[in-house]
C-alpha cells in the first residue's frame, strides 16, 4: 500500500502561537540555519545539512522568529521539499534550543503545511527521531516495511545511515487538498537494507 492511500484524513495544525512569526528564509539566513542544524546533528536529533545543499534548496526553506524587547531573533528553520505531485517532506526542521517549547516547532510544521495546500499537495511526510512531536502536529506514525510512496526514500542514497536506518517516518493527509488526477508513476525507489 502506499503512502497516499493508506491515511485517513486528519485536522489541519493550528495557527501559529503569538509573538512567533515565520516567513520565507532569504539569503542572509543561511549562515543561522546552518548553524541551527548543525547544533542538532551535534546532539544526535538530525542529519547534518551542508551549506551548498541549504542555499541549493533555499526556496523550500521558512524561518521562524520570535519577538523579543530589541527585535525579532532567529528562532528557527523547516523546509518544504516536493517529491511528487501527491507527497511533499517537511525537511531539516530545527527550533532554536533556547526557544524550544514555545510553539514555534508547530508553527514552522504549521507553514510547510500552508506550503504544500498552495501547491495542491495532499500529503506531507517527515523522516525524524521526534515522534511524539510529529504526532501532535497531527501526523501518523507509518510502518517502514510496508509499501511506502517510493518518493519518500530519495534522499536515503545519500544518507551516511543508508545501511542502518533508525528514523521514524510520519505522515498527514492534508484535509481538503484533492489528489492530483493523472501523476505520472514514480520511479521505483531504491530502498535501503534491512527495511523490508
Ligand atoms: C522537535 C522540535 C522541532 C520541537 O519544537 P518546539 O518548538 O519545541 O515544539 P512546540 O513548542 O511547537 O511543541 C508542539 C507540541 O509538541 C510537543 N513536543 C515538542 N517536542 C516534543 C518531543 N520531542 N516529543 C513529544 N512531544 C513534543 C510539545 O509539548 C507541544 O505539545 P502541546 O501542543 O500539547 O503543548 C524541536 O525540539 C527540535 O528542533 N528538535 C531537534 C531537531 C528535530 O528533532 N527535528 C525534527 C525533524 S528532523
Amino acid at each position: 500500500m502506499r503512502v497516499s492511500s493508506a491515511t485517513a484524513p486528519q485536522q489541519v495544525t493550528p495557527e501559529p502561537a503569538s509573538g512567533v512569526r515565520v516567513r520565507s528564509a532569504t539569503a542572509a539566513d543561511v549562515p543561522a540555519i546552518f548553524e541551527n542544524i548543525g547544533y542538532w546533528a551535534s546532539q544526535g536529533k538530525m542529519l547534518v545539512r551542508p551549506i551548498p545543499s541549504i542555499f541549493e534548496n533555499l526556496r523550500d526553506f521558512f524561518v521562524a522568529e520570535v519577538d523579543t524587547p530589541s527585535g525579532p531573533v532567529f528562532a528557527g528553520n523547516g523546509s518544504l521539499h516536493v517529491l511528487w505531485g501527491d507527497i511533499a517532506e517537511i525537511r531539516g526542521l530545527a527550533v532554536a534550543p533556547d526557544v524550544s517549547a514555545r510553539g514555534v516547532g508547530r508553527a514552522l510544521v504549521a507553514a510547510c503545511e500552508a506550503e504544500a495546500r498552495r501547491l495542491g499537495i495532499p500529503i506531507v511526510f517527515a523522516w525524524t527521531y521526534s515522534v511524539g512531536f510529529f504526532e501532535k502536529c497531527g501526523f501518523t506514525l507509518i510502518d517502514k516495511s510496508r509499501e511506502l510512496h517510493p518518493r519518500v526514500w530519495s534522499e536515503c542514497l545519500r544518507c551516511p545511515f543508508f545501511g542502518g536506518c533508525n528514523e521514524n517516518g510520519l505522515v498527514k493527509r492534508l484535509e481538503g487538498v484533492p489528489m492530483p488526477i493523472g501523476l505520472p508513476e514514480p520511479p521505483p525507489a531504491q530502498v535501503p537494507p534491512g527495511i523490508r
